[in-house]
């Protein structure tokens, strides 16, 4: 480019530039442009201050969730060093938000203000709260009985995603069965529910799906479970606390995801898949590590009356059990977690009703624990 350009022309330039690659220096723009590394760093000043506060944020997040800086830094492809001086800003950052929180700002409002997501304003609001408080602050009621249904989403946690689950039903899962501070393994996290709702009750959080979202959900590392190639993505001794599965249904939603994915597979494969991720989870688990596994019944019911129904193709709960029990684990609760029948169209209903068909609105979350093997010999002895 010539050097001799006007200067709101190399003022524009400069900063599309920036914006295409923000890996970019400033001498590198400068020597394309014709202008001194200073005069570019003035131009872009504004667009640099805003990528670093959002990089700021997706670290801090991420450190939040008990990721690694070492693994921070490969999802952003930088030194561990530039990780350690951007979350030397965090307590700064946290005291901000804390002092309009004080001031009587909503989390929402407070969210919105600092270009803060809403669940990372709770884990700071939050901070020194026990779970029932917790529970409280986001106006969520809590379950003593083992029906969990919610007709709703919760919007505040977790993108809009095919299959996502609500973030109640997740509060419920760590309240229960895990404790602040713990880790949880979501190897399928789709929308982020999972990750969303440990930062507001405290727990850690690794994530992973084969779909990458680097600038809106860095936490959520890629990797794709290869049926003829499992493997566990996290080297070294850290194991989770609690695994929460919540793998596609079968072939609901198939449409929506992936082909790749596993509900793109044969029911035999399904199957095979869940039996083998199941071994593996067994074999990089602690003794005491549990695992909240959420699936639906399958039945292909479509256009057959219900007495026609043969279990050919369909995947019921005893299914997941047998699996489960044939990889070392034992079940120790079952959930009753119904999928909204409210989805249905009233005409569709009618319909179904008139050719005998029953409809699946049947989710379960089975919690297990490895099998515990007893000793007999010494008692024979
Ligand atoms: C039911 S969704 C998870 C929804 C999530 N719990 C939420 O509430 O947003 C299942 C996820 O599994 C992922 N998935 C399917 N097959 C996979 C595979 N073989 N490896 C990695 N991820 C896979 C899909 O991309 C999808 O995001």
């Amino acid at each position: 480019m010539r050097a001799g350009i006007p200067e709101e022309e190399a003022r524009m330039t400069a900063r599309r530039a920036y914006e295409n690659n923000p890996r970019l220096t400033s001498f590198e723009i400068g020597q394309a442009i014709g202008r001194s590394r200073q005069a570019v760093d003035a131009y872009i000043a504004d667009l640099r201050a805003a990528t670093q506060m959002e990089l700021d944020l997706k670290i801090f997040r991420m450190n939040r969730l008990g990721i690694s800086q070492e693994r921070i830094a490969i999802r952003f492809d930088a030194l561990q060093r530039t990780i350690s001086n951007h979350l030397a800003k965090m307590p700064e950052l946290a005291n901000l938000l804390n002092t309009d929180l004080s001031r009587g700002f909503t989390v929402a409002q407070v969210a919105e203000k600092h270009g803060w997501t809403e669940p990372m304003v709770w884990s700071i609001a939050l901070e020194g709260k026990s779970d029932l408080d917790r529970f409280k602050a986001v106006n969520w009621g809590l379950r003593t009985w083992d029906l969990w249904n919610w007709n709703d989403c919760e919007k505040r946690f977790g993108d809009d995603w095919p299959g996502r689950i609500p973030a109640q039903m997740i509060a419920h899962m760590l309240y229960y069965f895990s404790d602040q501070n713990d880790l949880v393994f979501d190897p399928m996290a789709g929308g982020g529910v999972v990750a969303d709702t440990c930062l507001a009750f405290n727990r850690k959080c690794w994530s992973f799906d084969m779909d990458d979202r680097p600038d809106t959900r860095p936490e959520i590392e890629p990797c794709f479970w290869d049926i003829t190639n499992l493997k566990w993505p996290i080297k070294g001794k850290t194991k989770p606390d609690l695994i929460i599965f919540d793998p596609p249904y079968f072939k609901k939603q198939s449409n929506n995801y992936d082909p790749d994915g596993i509900s793109g597979m044969s029911k035999a494969n399904y199957l095979k898949f869940l039996e083998n991720f199941f071994a593996l989870a067994h074999s990089n688990a602690k003794k005491s590590t549990q695992m909240a596994f959420i699936n639906a019944d399958w039945r292909d019911f479509q256009n057959t009356p219900a007495k026609n129904e043969t279990r050919v193709n369909s995947i019921l709960i005893n299914d997941y059990l047998r699996i489960l029990d044939q990889s070392g684990w034992q079940e120790t609760h079952i959930f009753q977690a119904p999928l909204s029948s409210e989805r249905f169209k009233a005409n569709v209903v009618s319909a179904m009703q008139k050719k005998k068909i029953i409809g699946v609105t049947g989710r379960y979350v089975i919690i297990s624990k490895k099998k515990w093997v007893v000793n007999y010999s010494a008692e024979i002895n």
